[in-house]
């Protein structure tokens, strides 16, 4: 059974007067298996909020369907397993942390020793202890996504549902929210999170997928998606008298000067080993080698930027 599945899934919203359709998301295929980190990008208005907003059963399909944990999205024991981060939580301004995590214990039905353990560890856990008793209207952007994020796991759900976990967070707090996903995916918990910090997501996920316009236009393992062989090798070399120079342009998918240094880089290994062979017999000196891997950040701009042009 898997985590979560979603079949030709479609959202048409009405917007303006005259309720004019517009597709959000366009017939959506994407299967997530227990236990994996399932990763959803794309730029601003990909579709990706809505996606996560039809499996919580927030809004409803145009067509298509979904499933989590092979129930349909309205199963109120499914529910139960589930936890959710809402792109931008809003909570009541005055309750502290701690009595935010009490009141949403009740409504998963903890009993009051297990939601006062319960919203102890969960504080600890997202780093906000120290808040636990401060309202609110206090907190910055940060931690009130850590204790959306403490919120969203308290009823220690199979899969968690995270919408942008990342925003708000500083470098030092998005490394913990890191930890923490892979914490989770320790105990065999499922996340699936849309995000648009592509480095995050490169060294988080096992999988990702992505929109653009509310289509899918890749998805796929890290290694399978991103082309695991060298993209570009980079070098950086000086003593580059100009007759040199005009012998290396032709190799190099980039040259440049800068100071008394030349960099440059090329597309292939046997341009690479012509460059350094023309560098030896120039009377060149090779100051560094670097072998460039692409990134999640060049597909995702590639893949998006084609379907821009088309
Ligand atoms: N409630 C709504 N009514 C009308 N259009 C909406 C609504 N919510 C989102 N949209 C539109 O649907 C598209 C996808 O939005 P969204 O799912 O929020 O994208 P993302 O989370 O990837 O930025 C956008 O064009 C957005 O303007
Ligand atoms: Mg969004």
């Amino acid at each position: 059974m898997s985590a979560v599945e979603t079949i030709g899934l479609t959202k048409d919203y009405e917007v303006g007067f005259l309720k004019k359709p517009h597709r959000a998301l366009d017939h959506l295929d994407l299967e997530v298996e227990q236990g994996e980190i399932f990763g959803l990008i794309g730029p601003n208005g990909a579709g990706k909020t809505t996606t996560l907003k039809l499996l919580m059963g927030l809004v409803f399909p145009t067509e298509g369907e979904a499933r989590i944990l092979g129930k349909p999205v309205d199963d109120r024991r499914m529910k139960a397993e589930i936890g959710y981060l809402p792109e931008q939580p809003y909570f009541y301004d005055y309750l502290t942390g701690r009595e935010l995590l009490n009141y949403f214990g009740q409504l998963f039905g903890l009993s009051s020793a297990e939601r006062r353990s319960r919203a102890d560890e969960l504080l600890a856990k997202v780093g906000i202890t120290s808040a636990a008793d401060v309202q609110l209207r206090k907190y910055s952007k940060g931690m009130t996504q850590r204790l959306g994020v403490a919120q969203a796991l308290l009823n220690r759900p199979r899969v968690v549902f995270l919408d942008e976990p990342m925003s708000g967070l500083d470098p030092v707090g998005r490394r913990e929210m890191t930890l923490l996903v892979r914490e989770l995916q320790g105990s065999g918990v499922t996340v699936f999170f849309c995000s648009h910090i592509l480095p995050d997501v490169e060294q988080l996920c096992d999988r990702v997928a992505i929109l653009d316009k509310g289509k899918l236009v890749a998805v796929g393992r890290m290694s399978e998606i991103l082309d695991v062989s060298i993209d570009t090798i980079e070098v950086v070399a000086d003593n580059v008298e100009a007759e040199l120079e005009v012998k290396l342009r032709p190799l190099c998918r980039s040259l440049e000067r800068v100071g008394d240094r030349v960099r440059l880089s090329c597309a292939e290994q046997a341009d690479f080993d012509d460059a350094a062979a023309e560098l030896m017999q120039g009377g060149g000196r090779l100051l560094s080698v670097t072998p460039v891997k692409q990134t999640l950040e060049d597909l995702f701009v590639r893949k998006v930027g084609e379907k821009a042009q088309t």
